[in-house]
């Protein structure tokens, strides 16, 4: 009878052992929350898409931010859904427009304990949804947009956000966001770049919950998802031209793409737990085919295990509950 010598399951064999074994632990100072705020509503408004997030009021904001340092994650990553929307955006740079009118509502109201970010993006606020400016062709003009993403970015650094998000994929947005906020006086609001961010599927229920207009895709500027090398290059650039820290987007899909970054990469790596990632457990969860709570834990657990040193996602608050319970 040949018996094995090297046996794996000693490690496996009780709790104590497995949690001391374990080579990833979820921290809720890891886990950051994407937040929708709604011009003009009084109450939250439910998104059908992606059950238990809503889009918020300006009050009910002020109450999640709270819950969420209550619950000790590590920021917010704040969405506006404006009420009126036009060729260029101009709801993203009036200083009267949601998402500043929010961010500034929010720091205000919590300070300093969590790190309150922005996305800076033009999709929400253009009537044709496109991330960025047209041209006579219709088609996304990426020096006429970094215009608009440099007068975002001071709108954005001027109500108070911390870390500005970068999710537009144009050519040269980290170095001349970066450039303009030096110049301005915002040397320290720091750069968030979404560098390997995909044409996915993946935002569907997103584009609900920010009511998108986008009528077509975004594969002229969001990576091809067939491609793996393509987002470590995209990451390198975005390392060069001064981002502090760089993102991969979605996530469960991009595991590969995610571990590559984070092996080259000397500075952190994040990852974004997008809308359909979180409306397919929540889905199969409500028809009794998963193990909700298990499921979650599982995905955001893979995620930081294939490199992530932090996670936007929906569950970031519930998940720190839970975590806060196993302590
Ligand atoms: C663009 C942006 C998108 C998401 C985050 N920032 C949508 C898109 O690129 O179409 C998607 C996030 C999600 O699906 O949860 N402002």
């Amino acid at each position: 009878m040949n018996s094995p010598v090297i046996r794996p399951r000693r490690l496996r064999a009780t709790p104590a052992l497995r949690r001391l074994a374990s080579e990833t632990r979820l921290h809720p100072a890891d886990l950051v929350l994407p937040l929708f705020v709604r011009e003009g509503t009084e109450h939250p408004l439910p998104i059908q898409s992606m059950p238990g997030v809503v889009q918020h009021s300006l009050d009910s904001a002020r109450r999640a931010v709270t819950e969420a340092a209550a619950a000790g994650i590590g920021g917010v990553m704040l969405f506006g859904v404006p009420s009126h929307r036009d060729a260029t955006g101009t709801g993203a740079t009036d200083p009267d427009g949601i998402l500043n009118v929010a961010t500034r509502a929010l720091v205000a109201e919590i300070g300093d304990a969590l790190v309150v970010q922005t996305d800076l993006c033009l999709d929400e606020f253009t009537d044709h949804g496109h991330c960025g400016v047209l041209d006579s062709h219709g088609r996304v003009d990426n020096d006429a947009t970094l215009v608009r993403y440099r007068e975002m970015a001071l709108a954005q650094a001027s109500a108070g956000s911390a870390l500005l998000g970068l999710s537009g994929m144009m050519d040269g947005q980290v170095a001349a966001v970066r450039e303009t906020l030096d110049s301005n006086g915002f040397a320290d609001t720091a750069v968030l770049a979404y560098s390997a961010k995909y044409a996915s599927a993946f935002y569907g229920p997103f584009r609900d919950a920010v009511e998108s207009t986008l009528d077509g895709d975004r594969r002229s500027y969001q990576l091809d998802p067939a491609n793996r090398r393509e987002g470590v290059r995209e990451a390198q650039l975005d390392i060069a031209e001064g981002a502090d820290v760089v993102m991969v987007k979605p996530a469960g899909g991009y595991l590969d793409v995610l571990a590559d970054v984070a092996a080259m990469s000397e500075i952190p790596v994040w990852a974004y737990q997008v809308s359909g990632e979180y409306a397919m457990i929540e889905a199969a969860a409500a028809h009794g085919w998963i193990d909700r709570r298990r499921a979650v834990e599982e995905s955001v657990l893979s995620i930081r295990r294939a490199g992530a040193d932090a996670v936007l996602s929906y569950w970031a608050v519930e998940l720190a509950t839970w975590l806060n319970e196993k302590d």
